[in-house]
């Protein structure tokens, strides 16, 4: 038996599509949440078509007023979505026409191409800003722990060996600096967003008198002086998916600072190091262990990294080879975009939440970096200060280590009568350098873990998160 033709294309078809291809082909069990910006592109594009008498002006507020409320509707949870209708734009535009019969002319001069395209620009620009919000929380979290660990010291590691002393504080605004680059990241993606595709039509515009600046102000894709941004090839304006791609990379990217910082607190909670106490509210327990504490919020934020990236590989993946302009294919560009958003989001707000009840085990901290063998480098700057060449300092300090190790001695222990056998200018006074206030006061340049220099830091951080 024939199916009912579809109601919005169906006019060259002799039989509506098979139940399969409708499960298979919708989109609005999950593109009903761009109804907003559906409906701010649809309001924009009524004024536009009024604006250049395609409608009358009476017309356009029955529109924009059936649009109000559809949307109200859709808010409160009282809306109707059709599947058959296939996606968020027909549901829209179809139940507007059944209400307001002016609204047979809103598809004047639109496709569902610049429309979705449209629709996603939107989202993109309020998904970014949102995101901002939430690296700015963490962001604040993370000073704050940086804040509370005061001048609490720890080793620093290199291949994860202890290497160099360092301040919490500073290893925590190392994480500072990467979300702040994840901020100029989104705003980077905001503004690649922010040029207005409405108007290419489905790929060659149209041949009525349609005013793209008009609609571009209206939906407020303007520069920094207020003049439109509308794209500038109507070909290019439907099929370029190139913000969904740098939307999914700027998360990828935040996903990557947060399984490594997710990594640094996992090992910082093991007995092994000890550093850190997790927050009860962001860790579980064994069902089998009774003892156990696990850093499970933290081992998620580190998996959740493998998800952002997939996403990105979806969107490259789905986009490489496709032949212009709009192919069907693309519909499949959202899920992995929202799921990128949602994750983003969620994975911030869980790291704040696990950075706030954070609380730094200062004994533990300060027994790990009592090891003398941390400052092994600051003796061989001693030599350099002593005129003796770096590769030479650096060679004359290994067999200090070895002698060290050899004797089961702490390096700052040794004898001096027996280290200063190994160079002359190991003078009386070398055992000073193995004090680690005196060690950390002289790493006072920019950007080094001294405690004037991480003070500064973070008041540089207070301001700017103020
Ligand atoms: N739901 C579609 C998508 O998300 C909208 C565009 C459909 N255009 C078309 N010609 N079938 O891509």
């Amino acid at each position: 038996m024939a199916k009912k033709k579809q109601a919005t294309w169906g006019g060259r078809f002799s039989a509506g599509p098979a139940d399969l291809m409708l499960t298979f082909s919708e989109s609005v069990s999950f593109d009903q949440r761009l109804a907003p910006f559906d409906v701010a592109g649809s309001k924009a594009h009524a004024a536009m078509l009024a604006h250049v008498g395609l409608i009358t002006a009476r017309e356009c507020k029955a529109i924009r007023r059936g649009l109000d409320v559809i949307l109200e509707e859709i808010s409160r949870g009282k809306f109707t979505w059709r599947p058959e209708l296939e996606d968020v734009h027909m549901n829209i535009e179809q139940a507007l026409t059944e209400r307001v019969p002016a609204a047979a002319k809103l598809h004047t001069a639109r496709s569902r191409n610049d429309q979705v395209a449209t629709d996603m620009r939107l989202f993109f620009k309020h998904a970014c800003d949102e995101v901002d919000g939430r690296l700015v929380r963490a962001q604040r979290a993370l000073l704050a722990l940086a804040e509370a660990a005061g001048d609490t010291m720890i080793p620093g590691y290199t291949h994860l060996q202890r290497a160099q002393p360092v301040q919490v504080a500073h290893h925590l605004a190392a994480y500072l600096e990467m979300l702040e680059r994840d901020r100029t990241r989104f705003a980077a993606v905001a503004d690649s967003a922010n040029w207005c595709p409405l108007g290419a039509g489905a790929l060659a515009g149209s041949t009525l008198p349609i005013d793209r600046e008009f609609t571009a102000r209206e939906l407020g894709f303007v520069d920094h002086r207020g003049r439109p941004r509308v794209a500038q090839n109507s070909m290019d304006a439907v099929a370029d998916r190139d913000v969904f791609i740098e939307f999914a990379h700027a998360a990828a990217l935040v996903g990557t600072h947060l399984s490594r910082l997710a990594e640094d607190l996992i090992l910082w909670s093991s007995s092994e190091f000890n550093f850190i106490s997790l927050p009860d509210a962001f860790c579980t327990g064994s069902s089998l262990m009774p003892q156990k504490k696990n850093p499970d919020a933290c081992e998620i934020l580190r998996g959740k990294s493998a998800r952002l990236q997939g996403n990105l590989n979806t969107l490259l993946t789905l986009t490489k080879g496709l032949p212009l302009t709009y192919n069907r294919d693309l519909q499949d560009d959202k899920p992995p975009i929202f799921d990128s958003f949602d994750q983003t989001c969620l994975s911030l707000e869980v790291l704040a939440g696990v950075l706030t009840g954070a609380k730094i085990n200062l004994v533990a901290c300060a027994e790990a970096v009592a090891d003398p063998a941390l400052l092994a480098t600051d003796l061989a700057d001693y030599l350099v200060e002593a005129g003796v060449p770096f590769r030479e300092a650096h060679h004359v300090v290994g067999a200090v280590v070895k002698m060290a190790e050899e004797s089961g001695t702490p390096l700052d222990q040794l004898p001096h009568a027996e280290v200063k056998k190994i160079h002359p200018a190991l003078k009386a006074d070398w055992v000073e350098v193995f004090d680690l206030r005196r060690a950390a006061a002289r790493r006072q340049g920019t950007g080094m873990p001294g405690p004037r220099q991480v003070r500064k830091q973070l008041a540089r951080w207070r301001k700017r998160l103020a």
